[in-house]
């Protein structure tokens, strides 16, 4: 049924989770943004952001906002008005789905207010708000914001999504105070690799599938490991070796790069605290970084928190 308001919450994501660039992504419990949209007459689109994060509120500029009206257009109600608040709950430009949680959050919140619930629509709407932001239509983080837990895009050109519910353990999360541009980081990547380094990444990628099915934690850890996307992206995480060495030292089971980056994540089961203390040490001695960091448990996907 359609409504006249709805406030939804959207998480934070990592996407690649190792060796599954543009594939893999696994859905945090938090933290999450939360975006509120209320009916205005037809044409008429405002956006209000709330927080500390400076973000667009042209309504054309923002992602969240974006991709509610993309959806809006999907689904045949292109002149749809509304008003969007948003209240950013994470930074931008950090590595765990900023972006994504804008935009999955922009197109459930609007489809909410029109009655869908179609979730492809939903995922096609989210996934041209990461294109307004990073220049391509990735789904890894947006398929996992979505749909919660762990998900496989397994075919893009049938957006075939895989969903695996993962076995509960920590992440530890590691946001050093830069900031890298998907776009960027994306601009750097190779146009072709090597057969050796994809042969590498299908038997890591297939290790982690297994794993996460076993719902071997120890296993998933050990397979976190890439060589399509991390080796060149490295750079743009200053210290990521020593974080990576340190968290390990401290009881993780495995350490990548969240996304494109500069979040730097370890999973584990236990020891966390330890295990955040040495990872935002070693930022601080190898890198002179300062960094934010958390610990959370893979999450549900984002959702309709109320409507009226
Ligand atoms: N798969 C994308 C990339 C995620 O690594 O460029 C960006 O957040």
């Amino acid at each position: 049924m359609p409504c006249e308001r709805a406030l939804v919450s959207s998480p934070a994501t990592i996407a690649n989770f190792g060796p599954g660039f543009d594939s893999f992504g696994l859905c945090l419990e938090s933290p999450c943004d939360r975006i509120a949209v209320r009916r205005l007459p037809k044409g008429r689109h405002e956006v209000r952001i709330l927080g500390k994060y400076k973000l667009p509120n042209r309504p054309d500029q923002n992602t969240a906002s974006y991709a509610a009206m993309r959806l809006a257009e999907l689904c045949g109600h292109a002149d749809a008005g509304f008003s969007m608040t948003i209240r950013k709950g994470m930074k931008p430009g950090s590595g765990i789905g900023s972006s994504a949680a804008s935009s999955a959050g922009g197109a459930l919140a609007m489809a909410a207010l029109l009655g869908i619930r179609n979730k492809e629509v939903i995922l096609e709407a989210s996934a041209m708000g990461e294109e307004l932001v990073s220049g391509s239509r990735h789904f890894d983080n947006v398929s996992a914001a979505i749909y919660g837990g762990f998900t496989v895009v397994s075919d893009l050109k049938t957006r075939t999504i895989i969903q695996i519910r993962p076995p509960r353990f920590q992440i530890i999360v590691a946001i050093p105070e830069i900031s890298v541009e998907t776009r960027r980081a994306r601009e750097i990547l190779p146009t072709s690799i090597a057969i050796s380094d994809a042969v590498c990444n299908l038997g890591w990628a297939s290790g982690m599938l297994h794993a996460m099915m076993k719902r071997n934690v120890r296993m998933i850890g050990s397979y976190l490991d890439d060589r399509l996307a991390l080796p060149y992206r490295i750079r743009l995480v200053p210290g990521y070796e020593a974080v990576r060495e340190s968290a390990l030292k401290a009881g993780a089971y495995g350490v990548s790069i969240g996304g494109s980056g500069p979040a730097v994540f370890a999973i584990a089961q236990g020891r966390a605290a330890s295990i955040r203390r040495a990872m935002v040490e070693a930022f601080r001695k190898a890198a002179g970084l300062r960094a934010e960091s958390f610990i959370t448990v893979p999450g549900p996907g984002a959702k309709v928190e109320s409507i009226g």
